[in-house]
């Protein structure tokens, strides 16, 4: 019985925390971690990193929502740390 319990809080915690973290935020670290240990994705510009993803794309097994996913994950992080440079 108490094993059950522990399981419906963690399921409704788990529920609670999904929107904080972006997908692609996950997927980059479950698919791209993987080969590349620290890959900073603010060394390139935005047609490098796009060029380089879709040839990643094949590597990392990404489907096409996982592949758009991605690719707005690391979009908002350049931009991110554009704004950060530019002030
Ligand atoms: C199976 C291993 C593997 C996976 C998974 C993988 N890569 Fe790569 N990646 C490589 C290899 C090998 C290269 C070397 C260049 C080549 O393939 O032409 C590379 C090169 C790159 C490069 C350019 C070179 C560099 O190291 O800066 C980028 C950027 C990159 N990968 C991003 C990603 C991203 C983002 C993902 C997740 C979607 C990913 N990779 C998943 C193996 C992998």
């Amino acid at each position: 019985m108490a094993v059950v319990v522990a399981l419906g809080v963690s399921v409704i915690v788990a529920a609670e925390q999904a929107p904080a973290a972006p997908p692609g935020k996950k997927l980059y670290e479950a698919k791209c971690i993987r080969c590349h240990k620290d890959l900073d994705p603010t060394i390139y510009e935005d047609m490098t990193w796009k060029r380089w993803l879709w040839k990643m794309k094949d590597k990392a097994r990404l489907d096409n929502e996982e592949y758009g996913d991605l690719s707005d994950y690391l979009k908002g992080v350049r931009e991110a740390a554009k704004s950060r440079k530019a002030r």
